[in-house]
């Protein structure tokens, strides 16, 4: 039996394919949480996929419409919020997530996450010329700092089930 967790909400950060949405459910399920996923509110509020906003707007617009879901966020409880991995790089977004809750890093190997996201169209910032596991080397090297000034706790999922990552992250909020 999970403890109930002290923090108003819980909310996942890290890299693309750390597995805070796959995570996220099961933390919210162990807890009665309603999970919540800013790209899919993001998604639905702009009624496109989040390659066509970064086309339209660019990643700067889809960084306000991060801003936007999170200030909506802000006086719920009993959430478990995912978020995208790059929500930290914007310092009002970080003050937002400071706000909302206990954070959460999940932390895997690149290579890892590299596999993971591997064939996945969805996500525009891997589609550029860099191949994806240099890419994703290179954001963890810019995030990294932002990550680790943010989290209340952090959790090294490489050697972990996604089970037990729910766990860790449920009991220990
Ligand atoms: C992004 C991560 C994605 C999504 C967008 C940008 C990023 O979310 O928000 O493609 O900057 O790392 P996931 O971390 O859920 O893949």
């Amino acid at each position: 039996q999970v403890p109930l967790p002290r923090a108003e909400n819980i909310v996942l950060i890290g890299l693309m394919g750390s597995g805070k949405s796959t995570v996220g459910r099961m933390v919210a399920q162990m807890l009665g949480f309603q999970f919540v996923d800013t790209d899919h509110m993001i998604i639905e509020r702009a009624g496109c996929s989040i390659p066509e906003i970064f086309a339209r707007e660019g990643e700067a617009g889809f960084r306000l419409r991060e801003s936007a879901a999170l200030r909506s966020l802000l006086g719920s409880k009993h959430c478990v919020i995912a978020t995208g991995g790059g929500i930290v790089t914007q310092a009002r977004n970080r003050a937002l997530l400071q706000h909302l809750g206990f954070i959460t890093w999940l932390e895997a190997d690149v290579k890892l996450l590299a596999r993971r996201t591997a064939g996945n169209n969805d996500r525009p910032l891997l589609r550029g010329e860099e191949p994806p596991l240099q890419k994703l080397t290179r954001l963890l090297a810019e995030r990294k700092p932002l990550y680790k000034q943010l989290a209340d706790l952090r959790i090294q999922t490489d050697e972990l089930s996604q089970q037990e990552s729910a766990y860790g992250v449920a009991e220990s909020a």
